[in-house]
């Protein structure tokens, strides 16, 4: 049902991207669009038959409930007010703290990953798993930088002394703009690992069990069990320590 749903919500981002766009501002350089809020209420609507609150990233205030439909209508809104093809819809169920169910969907490059707890990942309906790597050195790794950034405060300079300390050992860095596909990256192997300070519920929720369903391990930078509101790892389980070694100097 779930998978049905965000496909549907599909159509009306990929009916956007390709339209000039209405952009508002959240901030100086946090972007929103009637894209975005449509797709949430559309989403919102068809899955309150659920009984679950809703937290989506465009209405959502107050405490992160245990038991909760998470719904980010596009990850990657920047890209997707620029035309490019990295945005996705991200909607995850959990119940009583634990992810049980996540897609994340990115209709302009046809693909749905896909995960049930317990039932392992999925890209357009085939198994995924996440990569072998063990050398940092060979391992591609995903990043991404808070909108806080602009206030050059502590988050700003976690993000600097990240990528100076990781960008000479490793294969290379990328920051492709959707922190829900970049997990879905690693899911598929694509990537060796990711990681990024400052994401909010909305932007996890759904990758992370997609991660772990695909073989894969989500901290935070301390290496204990990630929670909302931390800096996540994830990766193939084969880089994460090394990862979190140069990570965790802060
Ligand atoms: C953003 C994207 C981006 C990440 C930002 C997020 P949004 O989400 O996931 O990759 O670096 O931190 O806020 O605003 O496009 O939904
Ligand atoms: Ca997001
Ligand atoms: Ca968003």
């Amino acid at each position: 049902m779930l998978r049905g749903v965000v496909a549907e919500a599909g159509e009306l981002l990929r009916s956007g991207y390709f339209r000039r766009k209405q952009v508002e501002f959240k901030g100086v350089i946090d972007l929103v669009t009637e894209y975005d809020r449509r797709i949430e209420e559309f989403l919102s609507q068809r899955l309150a038959s659920l009984g679950l609150p809703i937290v989506g990233e465009e209405s959502f205030e107050g405490e992160i409930p245990p038991s909760a439909i998470f719904i980010d209508p596009i990850d990657g809104t920047t890209n997707f007010v620029h035309q490019i093809p990295f945005c996705a819809i991200s909607v995850a169920i959990w119940r009583d703290g634990l992810p049980v169910e996540g897609v994340v969907y990115n209709p302009i490059t046809a693909e749905m990953f896909y995960a049930k707890r317990g039932e392992g990942a999925l890209c357009n309906g085939e198994p995924i798993g996440v990569s072998q790597t063990d050398r940092l050195i060979e391992a591609l790794i995903a990043t991404g930088f808070p909108y806080a950034k602009i206030e050059r405060g502590s988050e700003y300079h976690f993000v600097l002394r990240a990528l100076e300390r990781l960008l000479p050992v490793t294969r290379d860095i990328r920051r492709l703009g959707s922190a829900a596909l970049d997990l879905c990256y690693v899911a598929a192997g694509r990537f060796d690992g990711f990681y990024e300070i400052g994401l909010k519920p909305w932007d996890t929720a759904a990758g992370l069990l997609i991660v772990q369903e695909a073989g894969g391990v989500v901290t935070n930078h301390l290496g204990e069990p990630y929670r909302f509101g931390d800096v996540i790892v994830a990766s193939n389980g084969k880089i994460g320590n090394n990862l979190i070694e140069l990570l965790a100097k802060g």
